[in-house]
């Protein structure tokens, strides 16, 4: 009996440990793990050796197979073949590198693509896509999602339950398939009635009354066309939520596929591009995290300066971490450009020293591992000219490769201060979140009264004006916790149902602070203006009315002053008549409502609301605006110029230099130098920690 009781505590200890291992898929000492992406079914096998040793050899410690091997991996229907795969793993782990194995459902074979072409895309105008690219099969489709199981469930009995490989990475960059074959209009009218369950609840939402558009059985609803003048709107906004909705749950069966036959110590995630317009990004159920993707010098970006382009937007990864890591606290960034790409408008070489500098504003948001796209340069296929971590030849380490290797030689170094530092309250304490929806960003796009409004330019004003006072920053979502962040600030929240508009105002009656931007809470939570005065359940949250809004042309944009200085804006502006015991911070000038007010600020109970009625050209209002809201509630901020990005993670202080100028960072005297000097190059990096 006693030993059977021993036995139980036994096994009952150990599968504790296991599903405590289960959530310490990167375990927090080792900080952070760096791996690349290698194609063996590009190479000839006797090179595989070479390569995957030479890959060990500069510290990388995982590798990433079989993307988009599809047609290797099932040659014909029905037969598999996966000695090749089998003997790359065995080279991978000759050499200890872990393995993330993909689903490689972003490529189709041939003789699926022939046998049932209606898996192809069918695009808006009725062509399809063919065969000999990538991502031309349609989520939508049912025989696809079926398929793909099938070919999933095979790779999964063949290593779900080998310990070389620590998990799965689904499909490629998964995005919205826009697909008007006859599956996809089956599949989103049965999601049309299980969203509205009645048609009279679809014609309500979707204002059918309007130009005869009523309906009156689900059957005679199409995939609507985007193209054809005054589609309705609702349509159109349902078509898309219906599509990226496509994606989450093909994920999702995915996931369901690979756990029925994998060991619960491999994880399973997928790579999303940051898009914030894509509301299929962490809406999937089953995946155990998620990661993205990024490339930073592909012809677009200017950055700082007349190099700058070289650098990258310093934006860029920071809005991506901090986009991410509130959706999924474990995550990770699954491609991360390893120098110069193939696929930009102008494809240059990134500054010396700007890939590392990637890499630490990776590592600086939180993310647990970084993979790199891609370990060799390809020498033929549509990505040719594209750099790896070594050049054409196979063996010969680029500019990026030697950076990654020193990246991760310093973080070699980090793991040696294995207790975890402290961070300073002073960082804490600015701790600020965004409240963003991205169905939002889509609503405004399909309908936004003025081509010079830009909802992703918006919210980034906000964005840089908080990573210049050093804030730490979480995008939240409206079922989040508000009561951990001192300051919230909501940019054009269009669509705003009551409760949410109740959740707010008891935020703020509790001490919260709001800052709430120009075209939030126009509409409902069906996009419907209010039967009520423009955006009027808002006024009492905001202390004021907002008498009109107004769209100035580009050539003749309006001015707003605050404390002496003047701000040009031309996209949106709100003009506010505050309520009694509402401050007015700014007014509008040089137009038929000067003297009106353009901000406000509402004390409520403990907390406070600050209303910012228009959106500046430049970004130097809502700074100014936030820099008098942080001083008001005494929160300490910093004063970076552009470019210049401090986080602390784990305790470590990191600090990143995108600007074109040298900048000198000031420690407090008990830091300790780990990496770097204070005075950081541009793309420069210093590391430090608090004793
Ligand atoms: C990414 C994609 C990769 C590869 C890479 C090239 O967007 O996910 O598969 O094509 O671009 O830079």
């Amino acid at each position: 009996m006693k030993h059977i009781s021993t036995l139980l505590i036994l096994l009952m200890m150990s599968l504790m440990a296991i599903s405590q291992n289960n959530h310490d898929y990167f375990p927090t000492h080792q900080l952070t793990t760096v791996g690349a992406y290698y194609y063996p079914e590009h190479w000839d096998e006797s090179q595989w050796d070479r390569d995957l040793k030479k890959m060990a050899e500069m510290g990388f410690e995982f590798t990433h197979f079989a993307e988009f091997a599809w047609a290797q991996l099932e040659p014909e229907e029905g037969v598999y073949d996966f000695g090749w795969l089998d003997r790359a793993i065995a080279l991978a782990a000759k050499y200890d590198l872990k393995v993330i194995l993909c689903t490689s459902t972003a490529t189709p074979p041939v003789w699926l693509v022939r046998k049932h072409p209606d898996i192809l895309i069918t695009n808006e105008d009725g062509t399809r896509y063919d065969h000999g690219s990538r991502q031309h099969a349609s989520f939508s489709n049912e025989y696809y999602r079926t398929y793909s199981m099938k070919m999933i469930a095979e790779l999964a009995k063949r290593y779900g339950q080998d310990d070389r490989v620590i998990g799965w990475q689904l499909d490629n960059e998964p995005h919205s398939t826009v697909d008007y074959g006859d599956d996809a209009q089956k599949r989103f009218r049965a999601w049309l009635k299980e969203k509205y369950n009645s048609i009279d609840a679809l014609n309500h939402a979707w204002g059918t009354n309007f130009w005869s558009g009523t309906y009156s059985d689900f059957n005679q609803i199409n995939l609507p066309k985007h193209r054809q003048w005054g589609m309705n709107l609702y349509q159109r906004l349902d078509h898309s939520r219906f599509c990226d909705q496509e994606t989450a749950t093909f994920l999702d069966e995915q996931a369901r596929t690979l756990r029925q036959y994998i060991s619960p110590r491999q994880w399973i995630t997928t790579n999303f591009i940051p898009m914030y317009d894509a509301r299929f990004i962490g809406a999937d159920k089953e995946l155990d995290f998620i990661s993205y993707t990024r490339y930073m010098v592909y012809g677009e970006d200017k950055g700082i300066g007349d190099k700058g382009y070289r650098v990258g937007e310093y934006t860029r990864i920071a809005m991506a971490n901090d986009y991410f890591r509130p959706l999924s606290p474990l995550y990770g960034v699954m491609e991360l450009q390893p120098g110069q790409v193939n696929w930009g408008t102008v494809n240059s070489q990134p500054l010396p020293g700007a890939v590392r500098l990637w890499l630490w504003h990776v590592f600086a948001g939180g993310s647990r591992f970084t993979c790199t796209y891609r370990f060799r340069a390809p020498i033929y296929g549509f990505e040719q000219y594209h750099s790896g971590i070594v050049g054409t030849d196979g063996v010969t380490p680029t500019v990026g490769g030697t950076e990654y290797q020193q990246f991760i030689s310093e973080i070699g170094q980090l793991r040696e201060h294995t207790a975890l530092q402290q961070v300073p309250t002073a960082y804490l304490n600015r701790k600020t979140a965004i409240l963003y929806d991205p169905d939002n960003s889509v609503a405004i796009e399909q309908n936004k009264q003025t081509i010079l409004w830009d909802t992703e330019q918006h919210v980034l004003k906000y964005y840089r004006a908080l990573k210049s006072f050093g804030a730490p920053v979480d995008f939240i979502r409206a079922t989040t916790d508000f009561a951990e962040y001192p300051v919230i600030i909501v940019p054009a929240y269009q669509q705003m149902s009551l409760a949410l508009i109740r959740k707010l105002s008891e935020y703020a009656e509790k001490g919260g602070n709001l800052i709430i931007s120009c075209r939030t809470g126009h509409q409902n939570e069906l996009g419907h203006l209010w039967e009520a005065r423009h955006a009027e359940p808002i006024y009492k949250l905001i202390g004021s009315e907002i008498a009109f809004y107004d769209l100035p042309q580009s050539f003749d944009p309006g001015t707003v002053e605050m404390d002496g200085k003047s701000y040009a804006w031309s996209s949106w502006g709100d003009i506010l008549q505050p309520f009694e015991g509402t401050e007015s911070w700014a007014s509008y000038q040089g137009d038929f409502y000067a003297g009106k007010s353009a901000v406000t600020f509402n004390r409520l109970n403990e907390g406070s609301v600050t209303y910012v009625g228009a959106d500046s050209q430049k970004g130097g209002l809502e700074l100014a605006v936030l820099k008098k809201v942080y001083d008001r509630l005494g929160i300490p901020v910093e004063n970076y110029p552009p470019g210049i990005l401090v986080e602390f993670r784990d305790g470590f202080g990191i600090a990143m230099n995108y600007g074109d100028s040298p900048y000198t960072m000031e420690l407090p005297e008990n830091s300790e130098i780990l990496i770097g000097e204070s005075l950081i190059p541009t793309a420069g990096v210093l590391v430090w920690k608090i004793n």
